[in-house]
C-alpha cells in the first residue's frame, strides 16, 4: 500500500463546480417505452429521476468554469487539466483537448478512463502532478452515459445518466487534504461490463453488485489504513452513486450509518465519473440534494467502484477553500 512521503508538496481543493442537463427523465417517463415501473426503480435502485443531455465537453466546461471562478483562478493560471470519462466525444482527441481549447487553457490535457472511480483516480493523479511540482491543477469528471445507453434495454436503462463536477486543486505549504488512496482494478472481470466503441453498455448486473460491495468495502479500508483512521473518524463517506443498496451494503460492512453518507441518486442516476463530485460538492454547498453538510476539518471518504473493474478510495481532510502555496 503506497504511504504518502512526508516532504510531498501536499494539495488542497480551493474550488468546485457543477453540472447537470436541464432535460430531466423520470422513472414515469421511462415505463411509458419499457416494461418498468416507478415503484420498481425507486425500490431496487434509489433513482427517482435523472439528468439527460449535451456533450461531454460542454458538461465539463461548465462545471470547470464554476469551479476556477470560485477558486478565484484565471485560466493561464492552471498548469495541468485532468478529465476523467468513459465518454469522449471523439475516439480522437482526448475531450480534454477541447474543454483546453474552450476555457483558454494554457496547460498540458489528458483523459483518463477508470470508469465509475474515474475522478477517485483523477483525485491522486491531480496530486501527484502537485508533488511533481504543479500548481494549480483542474480535475473534472464528466459522462454522458445516455449517449452509450440502448434506451429499450430496462437493465441499463433505467440507471445511467448525465453529468459533471470539477475540482482545483492548489499546491499547499500546510498538510495536504489527501490522507490515504488506494487505486485497484481487476481486468478479468471486464466482460460484466462493458461497451464496444460505438457500442452501447452490456451488463451482468448481479455480479456487478455482488462484487462491488466487496470491492469498495476493501479500498475503504486500505484508505483508511494509510491515513491512519477508523470508520468512527469519517464525518462524511461518498460513495459512487449507483444503487442505494450496494451503497447501504457497503457502509452497513464499514460500520458508517447511513447519516453520515452523502446520496444524490435520486437525482441524478449513475453519472459514472460525475458520480462521486456531484455527491461530494452537494453536501460542500450545504446539501440541497443529499441534506448532508461539509465541515471544514472533517475527515472525508471518497470510495468508487466501476467497470474494468476498477476500485478507488481516498481519505481526504476537508479544508473548503484552504491554504494555497
Ligand atoms: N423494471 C422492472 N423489473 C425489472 C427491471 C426493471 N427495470 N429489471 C429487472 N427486472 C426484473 C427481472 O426480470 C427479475 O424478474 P424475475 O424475478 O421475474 O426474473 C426481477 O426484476 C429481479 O431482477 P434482478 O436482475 O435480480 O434485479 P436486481 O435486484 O439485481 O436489480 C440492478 C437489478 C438494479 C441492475 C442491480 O443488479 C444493480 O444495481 N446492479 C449493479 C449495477 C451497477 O451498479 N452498474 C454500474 C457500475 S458502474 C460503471 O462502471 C458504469
Amino acid at each position: 500500500m503506497p504511504i504518502i512521503p512526508q516532504h510531498a508538496i501536499g494539495g488542497v481543493i480551493t474550488g468546485w463546480g457543477t453540472a447537470l442537463p436541464s432535460k430531466i427523465v423520470t422513472n414515469e417517463d421511462l415505463s411509458k417505452t419499457m416494461d418498468t415501473t416507478d415503484e420498481w426503480i425507486r425500490e431496487r435502485t434509489g433513482i427517482h429521476r435523472r439528468h439527460i443531455g449535451g456533450s461531454t465537453a460542454d458538461l465539463s466546461v461548465e462545471s470547470g468554469r464554476i469551479a476556477m471562478e470560485m477558486a478565484g483562478v484565471l485560466p493561464d493560471q492552471i498548469d495541468a487539466l485532468v478529465l476523467s470519462t468513459t465518454t469522449p466525444d471523439r475516439q480522437v482527441p482526448a475531450t480534454s483537448a477541447t474543454v483546453q481549447n474552450l476555457l483558454g487553457l494554457k496547460c498540458g490535457a489528458f483523459d483518463i478512463n477508470a470508469a465509475c472511480s474515474g475522478f477517485v483516480y483523477g483525485l491522486v493523479v491531480a496530486h501527484g502532478l502537485i508533488a511533481m511540482g504543479s500548481k494549480k491543477v483542474l480535475l473534472i469528471g464528466t459522462d454522458t452515459l445516455s449517449r452509450i445507453t440502448d434506451w429499450t434495454d430496462r437493465n441499463t436503462a433505467i440507471l445511467f445518466a448525465d453529468g459533471s463536477g470539477a475540482a482545483v486543486i492548489e499546491a499547499t505549504h500546510g498538510p495536504s487534504e489527501l490522507l490515504g488512496w488506494d487505486l485497484d482494478a481487476d481486468g478479468s472481470a471486464e466482460d460484466l461490463l462493458y461497451a464496444e466503441i460505438g457500442g452501447n453498455i452490456h451488463m451482468d448486473g448481479k455480479e456487478v453488485f455482488r462484487r462491488a460491495v466487496r470491492i469498495m468495502v476493501d479500498s475503504a479500508q486500505k484508505s483508511m489504513q494509510v491515513a491512519g483512521v477508523t470508520a468512527d473518524d469519517i464525518a462524511l463517506i461518498v460513495p459512487h452513486q449507483a444503487n442505494t443498496r450496494i451503497i447501504s451494503a457497503a457502509c452497513d460492512r464499514l460500520g458508517i450509518p447511513m447519516e453520515r453518507t452523502s446520496t444524490v441518486l435520486h437525482e441524478t442516476g449513475n453519472t459514472s465519473s460525475a458520480s462521486i463530485p456531484l455527491a461530494l460538492f452537494d453536501a460542500a454547498n450545504g446539501g440541497p440534494m443529499s441534506g448532508r453538510t461539509l465541515r471544514e476539518g472533517d475527515l472525508v471518504l471518497v470510495v468508487g467502484f466501476g467497470a474494468g473493474m476498477t476500485a478507488a478510495s481516498a481519505v481526504i481532510r476537508w479544508n473548503g477553500k484552504g491554504l494555497r502555496a
